[in-house]
């Protein structure tokens, strides 16, 4: 059994749309796969059409087991997603994880202990994680003998891209088992510039850490999960099943090899150099975004990486006012649609000039949750500075802000 975690603590990198998609293509060609949601969310479920409220025990109640009068067992849980395809959902339960094992011996094994002694029929086991980092994820790291790291390669991806790379830090911190690590990128979409210098810086960064096979951005990944299918059910045909199918066969045909490897290069050794790429990447990134003109690279250059999107970019509360500051060097035109001005981009246009790139707009906003969506020169798009996003009805991104 081998069995796979797919870590990222940034939100919306794709990590359940490559956990759906490569278990769905791995049970196309005959291997037994069981998907094991470990994230509250349970998009697992929706992205596969398991209705959640007939869903009565989760992994949850695998997990406690351990620690309460009440056994659950994995086969009890498991719905039949398509043929030797299997899931192990999850339910908002697993939030409460952390704090009910709070001081319990061995809390970060309960995976790992489950699917040794009840997932042996299988020959994969895929797991989905949380973006954030905490027992839910070190649960999944422990069991795990592989980690897939999706990274995004989008336009947006860079503001994130450190956030990203910071999962590298904690894998450090946390494996003690052997274990192997690559980097997916995810999203790509080969007709923007950055996107592709993006790839390319990480292809040199990362080198042997990277998977070949890249996932393209494609609508009808996005299409799938929404109709609650995975792209083999959806649309056979799409490029999106092409990428998914290369990934399938690429981590079938290392079932060989990876007997050989492992154990072969520490991980210690594998990850320091992982995290001095992902450091060098995330500043040839920043540079990429920095290098627009003289003016912002000399006010840029004695802060650090982070300092430097901090200082220019993103969502502020000040004396009552919320600021939105962008960096659009190319854009002609940006203006800001929410539910504070009833989605109208036209009223509430940001000042800014294409040369500098910087676009700004403040306005008084009293406390409250707001969503909200960039209209760059026409096209809607989520705040690349905002890390706090959320799904909206057509299946994109809306960006959210606390004011508190
Ligand atoms: N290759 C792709 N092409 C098009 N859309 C994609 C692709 N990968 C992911 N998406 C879309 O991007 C959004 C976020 O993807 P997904 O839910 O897989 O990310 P995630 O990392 O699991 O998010 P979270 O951290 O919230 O769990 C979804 O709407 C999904 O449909
Ligand atoms: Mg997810």
């Amino acid at each position: 059994m081998r069995c796979i975690a797919i870590i990222n603590q940034k939100g919306g990198c794709g990590k359940t749309t490559v956990v759906t998609n490569l278990s769905a293509c791995l049970a196309t060609q005959g291997k037994r796969t069981l998907l094991v949601d470990m994230d509250p969310q349970s998009h697992c479920a929706v992205g596969l059409a398991v209705p959640e409220e007939q869903i009565e025990r989760n992994i949850y109640d695998v997990l406690i087991s351990a620690y309460s009068e009440t056994k659950t067992e994995l086969k009890n849980i498991v719905w039949q997603i398509a043929q030797n395809f299997d899931l192990a959902p999850s339910g908002i339960e697993l939030a409460a994880l952390e704090p009910q094992l709070s001081g319990q011996d061995r809390r970060e094994e309960c995976l790992k202990y489950v699917l040794e002694q009840e997932a042996g029929g299988y020959d994969y086991v895929l797991i989905d994680c949380p973006p954030s980092v905490g027992l839910l994820t070190f649960n999944a790291l422990r069991a795990a003998d592989e980690v897939i790291i999706p990274v995004e390669t989008g336009y947006f991806a860079l503001h994130g891209l450190s956030r990203q790379m910071e999962t590298l830090e904690v894998l450090k911190k946390q494996c003690q088992q052997e274990i192997d690590i690559r980097v997916l990128a995810t999203m790509y979409d080969v007709r923007t510039k950055l996107a592709r210098e993006v790839l390319s810086e990480m292809k040199k960064q990362f080198g042997q850490f990277m998977f070949k096979t890249i996932i393209n951005f494609n609508t009808k990944l996005k299409e799938a999960s929404s109709f609650g299918q995975a792209i083999s059910e959806y649309d056979p045909g799409s490029k999106g099943m092409r990428d998914f199918m290369a990934l399938s066969r690429t981590i079938i045909e290392a079932e060989q090899e990876h007997q050989v490897t492992m154990g072969v290069e520490s991980v210690e050794m594998q990850l320091e150099q992982m995290s001095r790429s992902a450091d060098e990447l995330v500043c040839e990134a920043s540079a990429m975004v920095g290098e627009k003109t003289a003016f912002q690279q000399e006010k840029m250059s004695k802060a650090t990486v982070q300092e430097k999107i901090d200082i220019f970019y993103g969502v502020r509360q000040r004396q009552g006012m919320v600021e939105f500051v962008a960096l659009y060097p190319k854009a002609k035109q940006v203006q800001i649609a929410g539910d504070f001005n009833g989605w109208d981009p036209q009223k509430t246009p940001l000042s800014g000039d294409s040369e500098m790139g910087e676009w700004k707009v403040s306005m008084p906003l009293g406390l409250g949750r707001y969503k909200y969506r960039y209209v760059v020169d026409g096209r809607w798009q989520q705040d690349p500075y905002n890390e706090v996003t959320e799904d909206n009805p057509f299946g994109e991104r809306n960006s959210v802000l606390e004011v508190k």
